[in-house]
Order: C-alpha cells, then sequence, then structure tokens
C-alpha cells in the first residue's frame, strides 16, 4: 500500500524521547522480535538510552515523524557492527501496513551509504521480510530462529 511517496521526517532520537522508546521496547511484538525474547527493566532501558544519546552520532536512533514533527509513529537503530550498521527498527501499530516501515527502511539504507546494512528478523516475521525485500535486502543465512538479511 506504499504510494512511494515520502511523507517521514526523521531525526536522531534526544532525551524527550526516553519514555516513549521504554513504552515501545517492552511491547509484545517488541519483546517477540527481540533476540533475547525478554522485557527491558527501567533502569537497564535508562543506562542504555544515556549511553546512546553520548554516543550518537556513530550509533544512530532515529525517530520517524509525520511531517511536521508532532506525531511519532516508530523508530529505527542502527549499530556499527564490523564495518556495516545492524538495523532494528518498530513502527508503532495504529500506524502500520500504510508503507511507513519501507519508508524508514530505505531512509536508513540510504543515509548509511556507503556501509553496507544488515538486520537479523525472526523467520516468522512475514512484514520485516517483506520490507528488507522490497528495500534490496538479501536473507543471506538462518541461526536458529533469525535470518540475516543484508544489503550491499
Ligand atoms: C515490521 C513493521 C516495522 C512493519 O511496519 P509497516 O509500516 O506495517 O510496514 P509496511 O507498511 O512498509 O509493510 C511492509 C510489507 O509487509 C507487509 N505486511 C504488513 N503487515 C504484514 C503481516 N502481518 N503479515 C504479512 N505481511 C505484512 C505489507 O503488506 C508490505 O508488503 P507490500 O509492500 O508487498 O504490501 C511493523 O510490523 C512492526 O513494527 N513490527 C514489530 C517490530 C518488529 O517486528 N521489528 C523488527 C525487528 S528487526
Amino acid at each position: 500500500m506504499n504510494s512511494g511517496s515520502k511523507r517521514l521526517g526523521f531525526r536522531l532520537a534526544k532525551e524527550e524521547d526516553r519514555e516513549r522508546l521504554f513504552a515501545w521496547r517492552n511491547l509484545p511484538e517488541s519483546i517477540a522480535a527481540s533476540k533475547d525474547g525478554k522485557k527491558v527493566l527501567r533502569f537497564h532501558h535508562d543506562d542504555w538510552f544515556s549511553k546512546l544519546l553520548k554516543e550518537q552520532p556513530s550509533r544512530k536512533l532515529w525517530i520517524a515523524e509525520l511531517q511536521g514533527g508532532e506525531v511519532a509513529v516508530g523508530w529505527i537503530r542502527a549499530e556499527p557492527v564490523e564495518k556495516q550498521y545492524e538495523l532494528s527498527w518498530l513502527i508503532d501499530s495504529q500506524f502500520r501496513t500504510q508503507g511507513f516501515g519501507s519508508e524508514m527502511l530505505t531512509f536508513a539504507t540510504e543515509s548509511l551509504r556507503p556501509y553496507p546494512c544488515r538486520a537479523w528478523i525472526r523467520s516468522t516475521n512475514l512484514s520485516s521480510q517483506k520490507m528488507a525485500q522490497k528495500c534490496g535486502y538479501q536473507s543471506l543465512s538462518r541461526e536458529m530462529d533469525f535470518e540475516l538479511w543484508q544489503k550491499i
């Protein structure tokens, strides 16, 4: 259903996103998509987020907003690993299936050029796999329940 038009604005995370990101991280679908499959405790989130803010922009967490910036629809994170970026993402449930996930992944992949990008996606996570495929990623290998998708 993605029209291909650019409808989102992107900015790096800032202090005011701390609560929103904590709530998003502990949604059942975020826990299910994560590698360790566990809820994050408040103090772990606070430590992690404070460190992330200090280490941006080499690490990046972009907030996707509807143009104008009043409404946050999701996030995409890029962690530098072995001269590549490893990505993970979320679109808030009320904004799904409107092409925002694909638009966000396209933005991150283009912004990170010339570095290759990859993402570990659970083999049951069809929407993320479709998103990756649409943005030119390929599934290269599999470890347990996760596939490694890569864009060179
Ligand atoms: C994965 C996620 C970001 C997709 O966001 P979205 O905005 O709905 O994505 P898009 O609208 O761009 O849809 C991408 C594709 O998936 C398809 N899709 C969406 N939901 C689907 C579902 N439940 N089952 C199968 N395909 C689905 C869409 O139809 C679209 O394919 P198309 O372009 O061929 O029509 C969102 O579902 C989400 O946040 N999930 C929870 C977090 C998560 O899984 N993160 C991944 C960690 S790496």
